[in-house]
């Protein structure tokens, strides 16, 4: 059966999230949504037809100083929504430390969790969280063309952490880094917890064949590059994360703080609250639509488990939605697409 989030207009109880870097009373472990204990609607959700959104790469947004103000300006708004609010900026990242640290029970068994990590779920549950946070910042702006940018880590000019979140007097900044990390420090694809003594070109260099082989290897063998399957009365801590989520976790570490709980990017209970976060998953999920592109759009798996696999979010009006994997297929459904940049490492793929 497919993986399902548990039925909210009944009675149920989210718990709280595990993660043994954080004491057991910690703030950050309560990341139930703010409709727990009430009777809420949850609707399908309903596509939106507005205008294409086109996100673009950081390089080409930091100098639009235009695009620049509407953005931080949403951030902006987004944190000063009231914390009841489920479109506020930190109930938003709760969405992710609630499915992905382990605090909402299973539709199947109330008993198990649910976890979008380590699996075929990865790719488009992460999808729809960047789609519905990217609606509700163009709802709070009143612009439905409003896209969010990617980080083109791919890119030798992009493998440095993007100057437009370094600024510490703009609402993109987080705190809760890694500063010996930032610019000109150059990012590993390979990171775990220690720097590397190489020179920043075979760095370069290793990071490009390193995506290129990912592709390569992980085209025509969908599990390798998506994750393993995951169905309903299944636990990710037995199955393989695919390769793209396994250089996505390696950023995730580089950016967050080095010192335990590596706050913030660096745990998944508190990532969400760093707004590098989404530039990063935009690419991930650029990446992942070459990977479609270069397989011709046909669906990685065809089981239903994974087609049907079904999550609650919250639309740009605060909404309870369901969604399920089959339609995060289709980009037009979700009207957006990304602006064309170099993808150097592309050429070794095709
Ligand atoms: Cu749910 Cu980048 O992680």
């Amino acid at each position: 059966d497919p993986i399902m989030p548990p039925d909210p207009s009944s009675h149920y109880s989210c718990k709280l999230a595990v993660e043994d870097n954080f004491p057991r009373c910690s703030e950050f472990l309560q990341c139930c949504p703010p409709y727990q204990d009430q009777n809420v609607e949850v609707t399908d959700y309903t596509f939106p037809k507005t205008s294409l959104r086109v996100r673009r790469p950081i390089q080409d947004v930091a100098n639009d100083s235009e695009y620049m103000e509407k953005y931080k300006t949403a951030i902006q708004k987004m944190k000063a929504l009231p914390e009841t609010d489920p479109r506020n900026f930190i109930q938003q990242s709760k969405i992710h430390c609630a499915y992905c640290n382990e605090a909402l029970p299973k539709k199947c068994d109330p008993n198990a969790t649910i976890s979008v990590h380590n699996s075929w779920i990865f790719l488009p549950w992460h999808r729809y969280y960047l789609h519905f946070f990217e609606r509700i910042l163009g709802k709070l702006i009143g612009d439905d063309t409003f896209a969010l940018p990617y980080w083109n880590f791919d890119n030798p000019n992009g493998m440095t952490i993007p100057s437009i979140f370094t600024d510490p007097d703009s609402p993109l900044y987080d705190d809760r880094r890694d500063t010996g990390h930032y610019p000109p420090k150059i990012v590993d694809y390979k990171y775990k917890y220690t720097d590397r003594d190489v020179t920043d070109d075979a760095l370069i260099a290793e990071n490009l064949a390193y995506m290129s082989t990912t592709f390569k290897e992980g085209v025509p063998l969908p599990e390798l590059f998506m994750g393993d399957s995951l169905r309903a009365m299944e636990n990710p801590s037995n199955t393989s994360p695919g390769q793209m989520e396994v250089i996505h976790n390696s950023i995730h570490m580089w950016v967050g703080e080095s010192k335990v709980p590596h706050r913030d990017m660096g745990t998944f209970v508190t990532a969400a609250r760093d707004c590098i976060f989404y530039a990063l998953h935009a690419n991930v999920d650029r990446l992942w639509s070459f990977y479609r592109a270069l397989r011709s759009n046909r669906y990685e798996f065809k089981d239903r488990d994974w087609l049907d696999a079904t999550f609650i979010f919250f639309n740009e009006d605060g909404q309870v939605v369901r969604v399920k994997i089959e339609d995060s297929l289709n980009a037009s459904k979700l009207c957006y697409t990304y602006k064309e940049s170099p993808a150097p490492w592309l050429g070794q793929v095709a």
